[in-house]
């Protein structure tokens, strides 16, 4: 399954973004309404999960979107001593499987790649304490639960960090 499909950016002259319904509508309009408008404005970027179909408007099977934000230090869950000005993190604004292909482990195959991706741009010198995403339901919740990399922040349970430690280990 892996040789047929690859993790790209966002582009609407390649992935057909109108067809992808992941059962869960603010997440389908993102996509096709606002994914690219955001990335030009430089608030987000979002990357693709799409089909290798050669010579026609790809399949997204899933996609994540990556921003920049900041945090305070109380309900982060770490027992470092942290400064009381903002946290910088880079925060999982987004991730979603298309409905027919969820329940296959690609979601898990996309978040990896999301946590690969923020590496390389600490790597390259995005300042980032961690990794937050904020849990849309609890179906969501219990997806986020089976990866053991992920804490709750102290005062929000639907929050949850990643410090970037575990991350590199992936
Ligand atoms: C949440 C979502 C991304 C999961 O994608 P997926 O491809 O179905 O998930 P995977 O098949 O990779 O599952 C990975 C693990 O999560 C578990 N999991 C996924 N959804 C689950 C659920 N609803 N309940 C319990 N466990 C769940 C799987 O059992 C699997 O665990 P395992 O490795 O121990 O077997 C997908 O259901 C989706 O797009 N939902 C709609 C949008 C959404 O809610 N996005 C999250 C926003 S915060």
């Amino acid at each position: 399954m892996t040789s047929s499909y690859s993790i790209e950016a966002l582009d609407k002259s390649k992935h057909n973004l109108k067809a992808f319904d992941c059962g869960k509508t603010g997440m389908n309009d993102f996509l096709s309404r606002f994914a690219l408008k955001h990335a030009r404005l430089g608030l987000s970027s979002t990357w693709v999960l799409a089909s290798k179909q050669p010579g026609k408007m790809r399949e997204v099977i899933g996609y994540y979107t990556l921003a920049s934000s900041t945090v305070t230090k109380s309900g982060i869950p770490t027992n470092q001593s942290l400064p009381y000005y903002p946290i910088p993190v880079v925060l999982l604004a987004r991730l979603a499987v298309e409905q027919k292909y969820q329940n296959k482990g690609l979601g898990a195959k996309i978040l990896v790649s999301a946590l690969r991706h923020t590496v390389k741009l600490t790597n390259r010198g995005l300042p980032a304490y961690g990794l937050v995403l904020d849990v849309l339901d609890n179906d969501a919740l219990k997806f986020y639960q089976s990866f053991d990399f992920f804490e709750p922040f102290t005062d929000n349970p639907m929050r949850l960090f990643a410090g970037m430690d575990s991350i590199r280990q992936l």
